[in-house]
């Protein structure tokens, strides 16, 4: 890859209450090299939406900074961020296509033609396969499907920053494994800086350059592990001994924390 990889994401020392006192995520510190992609395991509740809705800037009373490239994610602007929220966050009254063309239209500030623009709707859809879909609205498809409009949106806007919150958590094993290559694929042709939270370890293992591993105590820091798997040749991976090595490692991490 022939991407420099500057400072990217730093995550200093963030924590997250939400009114009443109730502490949503611990102390946080995370370092994202750009253009690289880390993945996010954790417990119910011990804060990875919390921590992907703060850098999205949907939370802005956290404690602590967050910075793309040496700049505060506070500041509007700073990067554009592109979020696949657990709940996959389409406009139900907008067809498929219309919900990517508003994305676009948002965050383009004027880079691409329309006629571009509408090219790329096109492609982005056929990229994960639904081109078909184009004209439907979210609520007539299946939670598979829209998890991968959503997927297509987030990519279609080129984000500097993707966040994707458990995309893949509605689809079947097969689909599954077909739509991580696709991800990937398209992540490696389009390589943002990206956290993915996931609650499956083998797709943690699978797409992570590293993997942070949350505790369910929110006193402890995560545990962040480097992944020699992320460099196999991705349909090698589930077979090779790094990969049966690397599930055993997180597991006794996470009888430890979880
Ligand atoms: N709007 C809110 N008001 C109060 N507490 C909240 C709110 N949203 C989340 N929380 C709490 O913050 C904590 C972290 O929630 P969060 O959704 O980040 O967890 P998570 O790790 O993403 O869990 P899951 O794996 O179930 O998606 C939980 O204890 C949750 O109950
Ligand atoms: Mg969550």
């Amino acid at each position: 890859m022939s991407y420099s990889k500057n400072k990217g994401l730093e995550i200093k020392g963030v924590t997250v209450e939400y009114p009443g006192g109730q502490c949503a995520l611990g102390h946080i510190d995370l370092c994202l090299p750009e253009h690289s992609i880390y993945t996010v395991i954790g417990p119910s509740g011990c804060g990875k939406s919390t921590l992907l809705r703060s850098i999205a800037g949907l939370i802005c009373s956290y404690t602590g900074d967050i910075l793309f490239n040496g700049l505060s994610l506070r500041e509007q602007g700073t990067a554009l961020i592109g979020l696949v929220p657990q709940n996959y966050g389409l406009l139900p009254w907008k067809t498929v296509q219309s919900n990517i063309r508003m994305a676009m239209k948002i965050s383009d500030s004027g880079r691409q033609t329309k006629q571009q623009q509408e090219q790329q709707i096109i492609n982005w859809l056929a990229a994960m396969g639904i081109a078909e879909l184009a004209q439907r609205y979210p609520l007539s498809l299946s939670g598979g499907q829209q998890q991968r409009v959503a997927l297509a949106r987030a990519f279609a806007i080129l984000p500097e920053i993707m966040l994707l919150d458990e995309p893949f958590s509605a689809l079947d094993a097969i689909t599954r494994e077909e739509i991580q290559t696709l991800f990937l694929e398209n992540w490696i042709s389009h390589p943002t800086t990206a956290l993915f939270v996931t609650h499956d370890v083998e797709e943690a293992i699978l797409l992570g350059e590293k993997i942070v591993i949350m505790s369910s105590n929110k006193e402890e820091s995560p545990v962040i592990m480097d992944n020699p798997v992320f460099h196999i040749t991705h349909e090698d991976k589930r077979d090779s001994d790094e990969f049966f090595q690397q599930s055993k490692r997180i597991r006794k991490v996470m009888q430890e924390k979880w």
